[in-house]
């Protein structure tokens, strides 16, 4: 769990979360930091299960050997199951943050990511993938934002339309990255999606 988190990454959730809940008066660090721990242990859950084996079998991961490649596939289901509950534990009860990772959200498009792989698929197929493996943890991480400085419902739809739009972009932007970087450039096998 350690080494996967501390490998570094972006940290673009949580700094979206946090600039979300500024840019709408929220003032107190303390109410939204365990919020933005959350939400990268569940990126980062999700980055360690996405490396493995049976999904992108993958061994190259912020710069460092993927979490299976270092500790074993068994640990590394383990560090990401457990990051996943340590997150709830760390923010608790709030609906975004149990709606958006999951089937309705993140893991729904992971799951047909890994079903259509290497199959030609239609637009739409393509943007329900975007939309929900990318696109709603970028929603969960600007909505919770909105939500805990006090973002009026209205406004909270408005920030998930937004966060939606800086999803599908971000997605588009690390498939095209996949096809003309380097590794060593974006710290994780390229050509490989
Ligand atoms: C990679 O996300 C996974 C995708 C959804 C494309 P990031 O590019 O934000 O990964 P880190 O956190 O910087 O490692
Ligand atoms: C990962 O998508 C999306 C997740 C929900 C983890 P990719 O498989 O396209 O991302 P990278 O290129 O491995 O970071
Ligand atoms: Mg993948
Ligand atoms: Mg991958």
């Amino acid at each position: 769990m350690n080494y996967s988190v501390k490998a570094g990454g972006k940290r673009l959730r949580p700094m979206l979360m946090a600039e979300t809940y500024e840019m709408f008066g929220g003032a107190d660090s303390s109410v939204i930091e365990p919020f933005m721990a959350a939400i990268e242990m569940i990126h980062t859950y999700s980055l360690i299960h996405d490396d493995l084996p049976a999904l992108d079998n993958d061994a190259l991961r912020r710069g460092m050997p993927t979490a299976h490649i270092k500790f074993g596939e068994a640990m590394a289901i383990l560090a990401g199951d457990a990051l996943l509950n340590y997150a709830f534990e760390t923010a608790k009860a709030l609906q975004i943050l149990t709606r958006k990772p999951g089937i309705y959200g993140m893991i729904g498009g992971q799951t047909v990511d890994v079903e259509q792989e290497n199959k030609a698929i239609s637009f739409d197929t393509l943007m329900y993938i975007h939309n929900n493996k990318t696109a709603a943890l970028i929603e969960c991480a600007m909505m919770i934002g909105a939500v805990l400085a006090g973002a009026s419902e209205k406004e909270v739809s408005m920030i998930e339309q937004i966060a939606n739009k800086v999803g599908i972009a971000f997605q588009i932007e690390d498939d095209i990255l996949d096809v003309v970087s380097t590794s060593e450039e974006i710290g994780k096998p390229a050509g490989s999606d």
